[in-house]
């Protein structure tokens, strides 16, 4: 049956991770995580108040590392239809932004309200994430051996061209080494696994796979862009303290551990993802600044139903913004560029 084409929430919620990302830029290479995140937080919270949805915050960033948050539960947008559950990440990779690293960006998954799943007291899942063409033949409780090897039949590629997507972290010590024990090859980064996933599940990206234990939120979000790609992510709470493990046990019950797949983590059949650069990376450019030009972003927005990827690339004015906005896009620090500028004109 034909239906009248409807909104894509997905372009609205772009001008929500852009102005977080304009914002949070000024802080690439501060060496100062809360700062750059507050002020991403700051701008997303002030331009999702101008979207028309009746949002409640499912997914706030924060808990786990106590940083400035859209706090769960916050209720967001203008109020009026359509009700969805949001999950915001105004900075993910807030380490990347303080050093000046690739891959920071900004991101938020929009999705019918009561779709998402609720990660409670789960800071951190096990996490793997393909591409459609080896969505069937994965599992994650399979050896990591089985796994690359039904991926790299699934890909048609020896699994020595496999590039595998994992977090540079102690924790990974052991996956890192049965990873090698197969011949792939692994890209370790320190933060940063929305990338992480979403370059696995784009075809021809340059990772395959993504494996390891990232945040429990960070899942949510990235099934949300998983879906509209048309590949798998599988999950598994993995506590990674005895007081996550018993809290996790007594929200979840026998059922902790089950293996949760996107259609789990997000129960519709319709969803919006957006995502802006906010350093340079494989997957998105970061803001890069040209006060003659303008000041450059670039995003990708994507809605799960029709599966529709949009790269988009805008040129913001910064001091025109600046005379109206809200949002801080020029911080004050040094010397003033208005004034320089005059004085040279
Ligand atoms: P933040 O932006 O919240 O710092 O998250 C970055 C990140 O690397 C995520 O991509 C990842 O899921 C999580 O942190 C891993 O957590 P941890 O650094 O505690 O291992």
């Amino acid at each position: 049956m034909s239906e009248r084409p409807q909104r894509n929430l997905s372009i609205e919620l772009m001008r929500v991770t852009e102005a977080a990302a304009l914002a949070a830029a000024q802080y690439m290479g501060t060496g100062d995580r809360k700062a750059g995140d507050q002020a991403a937080v700051d701008a997303m919270r002030a331009v999702l108040s101008t979207v028309e949805i009746d949002g409640v915050i499912v997914i706030g960033e924060g808990e786990k590392d106590d940083a400035p948050m859209l706090y769960n539960g916050e209720k967001i947008g203008t109020g009026s239809p359509p009700a969805v559950d949001v999950a915001v990440d105004p900075v993910e990779g807030t380490r990347l932004l303080a050093l000046g690293r690739a891959n920071a960006i900004s991101c938020i998954a929009v999705a019918e309200r009561w779709s998402m799943w609720n990660p409670g007291p789960s800071f951190y899942a096990d996490k793997l994430v393909v591409d459609k063409r080896a969505r069937d033949v994965i599992d994650i409780r399979y050896s990591v051996a089985d796994n690359l090897n039904h991926i790299a039949v699934a890909l048609g590629r020896p699994i020595s061209e496999l590039t595998v997507f994992v977090l540079d972290k102690p924790r990974h010590e052991q996956l890192v080494r049965e990873i090698r024990a197969t011949g792939a090859r692994i890209t370790l980064q320190s933060d940063g696994d929305v990338v992480g996933a979403l370059l696995a599940a784009t075809p021809g990206s340059g990772v395959d796979v993504m494996m390891g234990v990232g945040g429990t939120p960070e899942a949510v979000i990235a099934a949300a862009a998983v879906k509209a790609l048309g590949g798998a992510i599988q999950v598994r709470r993995s506590p990674q303290s005895e007081d996550e493990l018993q809290r996790v046990m007594a929200a979840a019950g026998d059922d902790w551990d089950a293996v949760l797949t996107e259609d789990d983590l997000i129960r519709a059949e319709d969803a919006f993802f957006a995502a802006t650069g906010i350093t340079d990376g494989p997957l998105l450019e970061g803001v890069h600044y040209d006060r003659e030009g303008g000041v450059t972003t670039h995003s990708m927005v994507m809605r799960a139903k029709t599966g529709t990827v949009r790269y988009i690339k805008a040129v913001h004015q910064l001091e025109r913004l600046m005379q109206f906005s809200q949002v801080e896009y020029i911080r004050q620090v040094g010397a003033d560029w208005t004034s320089i500028a005059a004085a040279q004109a």
